[in-house]
């Protein structure tokens, strides 16, 4: 579904993102892991064009992404966004309903739409729809991420700590919510977490990257059980310390 080859990125000469390579199969749920710098949120907007690669290339279904329109693009990959990004002058029903209006979905489709994602992610309309951003609780604030980046039903999700800035109850709860909704299991899914705990739950594969590059790349059990070296075990044991 999605292929990434040797992909790149400097930011004022110093590296972001070295040769990072993994592909994804449809339905898969793969977990971009790591700590803070380490790459995961330049390799994500490198998937969806948000970002240029200085080198390597990613395809999706087979084609060369440089080859496709970004905005076409990027209406196939609903991104949730690291501290959710909402827009803020925007209610929560026009901020769910900002991809149905760019494809000129009829009023009557995007309100049915708006209603399914509200009630889907525990929020209501009568209570939620026509609140703004900042009268939203954080959780709630993710749900409407979530909601938003599911609204027009795109094969595959981008999310970027999307369960970040909650405490840990919270982010618990909603995990759990999350890894219960029918979208969850059947689309094509690449998380960005520095949470183990996320990362062993929700991943089918993880990617564990340090300082640009992939350290290990394999399923939960592979990396508890075969850690190729110190860094993994010591990542996953929670105790890695940044230098
Ligand atoms: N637009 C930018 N301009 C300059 N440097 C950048 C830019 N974006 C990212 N970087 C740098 O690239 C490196 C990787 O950043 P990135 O945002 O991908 O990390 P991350 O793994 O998502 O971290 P976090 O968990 O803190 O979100 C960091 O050193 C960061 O400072
Ligand atoms: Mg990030």
């Amino acid at each position: 579904m999605i292929e990434v080859r040797h992909l790149r990125k400097n930011f004022g000469g110093k590296p972001a993102v070295q040769d990072v390579s993994f592909t994804v199969a449809e339905g898969e749920n793969l977990i971009l892991l790591g700590t803070s710098g380490c790459g995961k949120t330049t390799t994500l907007r490198m998937i969806n064009r948000l970002l240029e690669p200085d080198g390597g290339e990613v395809f999706f279904r087979g084609t060369n992404t440089r080859d496709l329109q970004p905005e076409m693009l990027r209406r196939q990959m609903g991104y949730v966004l690291q501290q959710t990004g909402l827009f803020p002058h925007y209610t929560v029903e026009e901020n769910i309903a900002v991809v149905p209006k760019l494809e000129q979905w009829d009023k009557q489709r995007i309100h049915e739409r708006t209603d399914t994602l509200l009630t889907k992610l525990g929020l209501s309309r009568d209570t939620h729809a026509h609140m703004f951003p900042h009268e939203l609780s954080g959780g709630q604030q993710q749900r409407v991420g979530l909601a938003r980046a599911l609204a027009a039903n795109p094969p595959v999700l981008l999310m970027d700590e999307p369960f970040g800035a909650l405490d840990p109850v919270t982010r618990h709860r909603i995990r759990k919510e999350f890894a219960e909704l029918d979208e969850f299991r059947e689309k094509t899914i690449i998380m960005v977490t520095h949470d183990i705990q996320d990362a062993f739950a929700l991943g089918d594969r993880i990617c564990l990257m340090d300082k640009g590059k992939i350290v290990q790349l394999g399923t939960p059990e592979e990396l508890r059980d075969q850690p190729v070296n110190e860094f993994v075990s010591n990542f996953l044991k929670g105790q890695y310390e940044p230098q």
